[in-house]
């Protein structure tokens, strides 16, 4: 696995679902990295996000921008509102009040895009957050918010293994803070993140996998997005670079700090829409 060069690594065209941080701020306070007494610059928050969108579009991918509302300043995280595979929309619902009008919103944009099959859930699940897809199986965290239930709502919606993992770290409280999908069934983890059992469940799925260390994890270096070269993380997991880098992998780096005030970073702010 390490002998992969860049030669041999392929991107994919994809199809992103982005929501500028118009409205962003923090004002409550629903994981340890959001201190609403800390101030936010909203202005940055918005210059930052363009390069990422910029970033995107430069690489060749389609992104499509869904209208940020007033009153919902974690809108911009838009992996939480949906999951998408096989053109099928499993709708989210989100465990705290403060974001839960969110959800209506993504589906309303689905429904308008030509999208048939969009499913309500009677779970809580919050999407992209919780739901990593591979090409084998979807990989689910639970322990802070999406539930076993709104994993087994997923797994009969879409017809996919779901392979439920235990979350043990409020810092990590989605999975997509402790694990991403670099391509194919390749994946990265930070394995301190998950319940003992769990990590026995990654290592024998994903014996080659690439393991995060602490100081990478602590920056969100995991919440990435790969397009099976290119994998655009933040700038502060500059070990994880070096190992992506050997693995064949373009690694981008981006700063990403305002937003980082919300719990979040690349992959929080990229809905990717699968067909
Ligand atoms: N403040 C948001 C929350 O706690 C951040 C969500 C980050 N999104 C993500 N996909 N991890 O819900």
């Amino acid at each position: 696995m390490t002998s992969v060069s860049v030669r041999d690594r392929a991107p994919k065209l994809r199809h992103y679902l982005m929501c500028r941080p118009v409205h962003f701020d923090v004002n409550y306070a629903i994981n340890p990295w959001m201190d609403p007494a800390k101030p936010v610059d909203t202005e940055l928050a918005l210059l930052q996000w363009d390069t990422l969108y910029d970033l995107y579009r430069s690489l060749g991918h389609r992104v499509d921008l869904l209208n940020p509302l007033p009153g919902l300043p974690d809108m911009v995280f838009a992996a939480n509102g949906a999951t998408v595979v096989d053109g099928k929309v499993l709708g989210a619902r989100f465990l705290n009040a403060e974001r839960s009008a969110e959800a209506p919103a993504h589906r309303t944009w689905y429904r308008a895009n030509g999208f048939t099959d969009v499913h309500e859930p009677k779970y809580v699940n919050e999407a992209e957050g919780d739901f990593a897809v591979t090409d084998s199986w979807i990989l689910a965290g639970r322990g802070f918010r999406c539930t076993p239930e709104g994993h087994q709502e997923a797994q009969e919606f879409f017809g996919r293994p779901v392979i439920s993992l235990e979350l043990v770290d409020p810092r990590f409280y989605h999975l997509d803070t402790a694990l991403a999908v670099l391509d194919g069934d390749e994946v990265m983890y930070y394995p301190e993140a998950f319940t003992r059992g769990s990590r026995d469940v990654l290592a024998r799925l994903f014996p080659d996998a690439l393991l995060v260390d602490q100081d990478d994890a602590n920056v969100l270096g995991l919440n990435a997005v790969s397009d099976g070269l290119n994998v655009i993380l933040p700038e502060a997991a500059q070990k994880l670079a070096e190992q992506l880098r050997r693995r064949g992998f373009r690694p981008v780096g981006i700063d990403l700090s305002e937003l980082l005030k919300g719990g979040g970073s690349v992959k929080c702010c990229t809905q990717e829409l699968r067909f």
